[in-house]
């Protein structure tokens, strides 16, 4: 089983989904694995309180890449509560395999994003 889930990330890191720029994004935000120095970038456009279009960018290891591929394809049409409402084991299940401790920064550098991105906008009008 974890196979598939491994072969699931590597097309996801190798075709990301959502991976670019928005013309005119209302959420905005980047972070950087400190660890690392990797990063993301992510870019949202709300519309009546959902997530109507995103994208990310950014570059690291396939966990992060494919996490934040995997992440774009899971919020969109989500309303912000949603998004917000998203935890570490979400992403985790989405990954599908164990990350040790080491990865997990990795992992979940992308929600981190999303989540600081969407907590900025706590008063978007319905
Ligand atoms: Fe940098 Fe994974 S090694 S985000």
């Amino acid at each position: 089983m974890d196979d598939l889930y491994r072969e699931n990330i590597i097309d996801h890191y190798r075709h990301p989904r959502n991976k670019g720029h928005l013309e005119t994004p209302d959420i905005h935000y980047h972070d950087v694995n400190p660890f690392c120095g990797d990063e993301i970038t992510i870019e949202l456009k709300v519309v009546d309180g959902r997530v109507a279009e995103v994208a990310f960018d950014g570059k690291g290891c396939a966990i992060s890449q494919a996490s934040a591929s995997m992440l774009t394809e899971e919020i969109l049409g989500k309303t912000l509560d949603e998004v917000r409402a998203l935890e570490k084991e979400d992403v985790l299940e989405m990954l599908g395999i164990p990350i040790g401790p080491v990865r997990m920064k990795c992992a979940l550098l992308p929600l981190k994003v999303i989540k600081a991105g969407v907590w900025g906008m706590e008063d978007w009008p319905e």
